[in-house]
């Protein structure tokens, strides 16, 4: 699916704008009822820790994290949210470096390296979104602090797909908000998939949450992950 990135990232590009008017300041009913309060739970931010957001959209969580006087390194690969990004989270550049890079890429991860390890790292919906996750696991785990949390949100991919595959990893299109201008790509993955690469890498799963939102059936949309750095 490697190949995939480039289209993916167009696609992002696209979408940008759109992106950030729908999230605005607040980010939508979804991302504030069913994704930041279990993910701030397990994510247990203190004003002394130094924190990587990956694949931060417009810096809506950043922006979060900085009001509590925390330091963060926020990234994504679309250039063109990140632009948005620094406009939109103006009054917090001095707490939020935010740079471009591509999670697939090891090399461009490497770049994100600063003088001291993060402490912690999260990823608010986008490990779905992600062609490749296995460099984004492996390099997370060398950029934190022993002991070091990674929380990341991502769909169920158990409830939430389009196709009628679970087991094979594949890519299929779909929508995040009505009335995007592009579909966007979506990268399925089974659990076990999932959470062997983070095993395989030296983590340990320590806190873990399926989350519903409005659904009368407790179908669960969302999983939340906390690994440690063993
Ligand atoms: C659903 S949005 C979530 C944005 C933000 N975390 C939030 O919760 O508002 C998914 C984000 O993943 C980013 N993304 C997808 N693949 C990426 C990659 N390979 N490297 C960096 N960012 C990526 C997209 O550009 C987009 O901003």
């Amino acid at each position: 699916m490697k190949n995939l990135v480039k289209e993916s990232k167009d696609i992002w590009n696209k979408n940008a704008t759109f992106w950030d008017d729908n999230m605005g300041d607040n980010s939508n009913e979804f991302h504030r009822i069913v994704i930041r309060p279990k993910v701030t739970e397990l994510l247990s931010p203190k004003a002394s820790d130094y924190i990587l957001d990956i694949a931060c959209g417009n810096g809506n969580y950043s922006a979060y994290l900085a009001d509590s006087g925390i330091s963060v390194v926020a990234f994504d690969y679309s250039e063109k949210l990140i632009e948005l990004a620094k406009k939109r989270q103006e009054k917090y550049l001095d707490k939020i470096e935010f740079c471009v890079a591509d999670a697939t890429s090891k090399e461009s991860l490497l770049n994100l390296k600063r003088k001291n390890k993060f402490t912690k790292a999260v990823c608010n919906m986008a490990i779905m979104d992600i062609t490749d996750i296995e460099p984004l696991i492996q390099t997370v785990y060398e950029l934190l602090d022993d002991g070091g949390i990674f929380v990341f949100a991502t769909q169920h991919p158990c409830f939430v797909t389009l196709t009628n595959k679970y087991m094979t990893p594949h890519q299929y299109y779909g929508v995040a908000i009505e009335g995007q201008p592009e579909k966007q790509h979506y990268y399925h993955r089974s659990l076990q998939d999932i959470f062997n690469l983070c095993f395989k890498t030296g983590f340990v799963v320590d806190g873990f949450y399926e989350e519903c939102f409005k659904d009368e059936k407790e179908i669960p949309m969302v999983i939340i992950v906390r690994l440690k750095k063993m």
